[in-house]
């Protein structure tokens, strides 16, 4: 009998990806979780087989009867859209309160490190979501937590990520890495990576994943987009992270101290684990070359 998951975030780029993944095998069932069911995304999803649910995660009445009769829960929570670590906390320790509630077998929680406690500085949104693993671990929940990347398509999505226009009418990628190599993915790769973990529960409970496809300098991610976009032409910021996180505009402190985070610290990221759980996982010069399109669309 094919497994029925509920899936957070379904209408957003993890778990869009996610439930999409999920769709295309017979072995599983969508249980897709929406503040709006009127959305086109939520529609696609209900047109491709998905049954849509109203719930929040902000609203814990609502999350029992999400989780119902489920034999597995994707969580992602998100950060960006309130900016506050105590309201992301507090979302997460929800879902994991009613998964346990409702006995489910299988949570895969889309988590990341708790900064304060490694590097001694405030990352909010990584400490939230190495809180909320902290408290699903507490609780002793059947849980994978997988930890994503710098996605490739922060340069289309993400407005303070993109690549800038220079008065010249050169680009710049303004993530201040200061030289060092970052891992990223497709965040569209790893819904089938996250499929292959519900599939093989019993393998992957109680782990965690530090998903990444390749592992560049933003001078490489660069010199890859002047390649496939040329004429145009990218360079690296020499911007340092400590500057970005002076930038003033809500998010930049955030921003600034994840990449000097990541610069100073060996985040645990597997390219190993990732290929086997998806051997299609793009590398970025294989994904920069399929969307030539849409990334010369989202420059200015
Ligand atoms: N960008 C990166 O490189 C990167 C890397 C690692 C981790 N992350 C993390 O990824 C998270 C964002 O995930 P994403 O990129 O998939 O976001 P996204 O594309 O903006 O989608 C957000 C999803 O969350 C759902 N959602 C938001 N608040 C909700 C609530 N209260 N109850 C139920 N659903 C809710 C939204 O559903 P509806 O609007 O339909 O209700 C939507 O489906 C952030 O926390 C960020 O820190 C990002």
């Amino acid at each position: 009998m094919a497994k029925l998951i509920t899936v957070f975030g379904a209408t957003g780029s993890q778990g869009g990806s996610v439930a999409n993944a999920l769709l295309e095998d017979q072995d599983f069932k969508v249980r897709a979780v929406t503040r709006n069911a009127s959305s086109d995304k939520a529609k696609a999803l209900q047109e491709k087989g998905a049954e849509v649910v109203v719930a929040s995660m902000d609203d814990p009445s609502t999350l029992g009867p999400a989780l119902q009769g489920v034999h597995g829960v994707f969580v992602v929570t998100n950060y960006w859209e309130h900016l506050d670590e105590e309201r992301e906390v507090k979302q997460g320790k929800a879902v994991a309160d009613a998964a346990r509630a409702a006995g489910v077998l299988h949570v895969v929680f889309s988590g990341l490190e708790n900064v304060q406690k490694i590097a001694g500085f405030p990352l909010p949104h990584f400490d939230a979501k190495g809180r909320i693993e902290e408290y699903m671990t507490s609780l002793d929940l059947p849980v994978t937590f997988v930890r994503y990347p710098f996605y490739y398509e922060n340069y289309i999505n993400f407005i303070k990520l993109k690549p800038q226009k220079q008065e010249d009418g050169t680009y710049v990628l303004g993530i201040p890495m200061e030289g060092a190599a970052m891992d990223s993915v497709s965040v569209a790769d790893m819904g089938p990576a996250v499929r292959e973990i519900f599939k093989n529960w019993a393998e992957w409970v109680r782990r965690t994943v530090g998903f990444t496809a390749d592992k560049l300098t933003i001078q490489q991610h660069a010199d890859i987009l002047s390649k496939h976009l040329a004429p145009k032409v990218f360079k690296a910021t020499d911007m340092t992270a400590d500057a970005f996180a002076q930038l003033g505009f809500p998010g930049a402190d955030d921003l600034g101290n994840t990449f000097k985070f990541k610069r100073l610290h060996n985040l645990v990221r597997s390219l190993d684990l990732t290929r086997q759980l998806n051997p299609a996982a793009k590398t970025f010069d294989t994904w920069v070359g399929e969307n030539k399109d849409v990334l010369q669309n989202a420059l200015d």
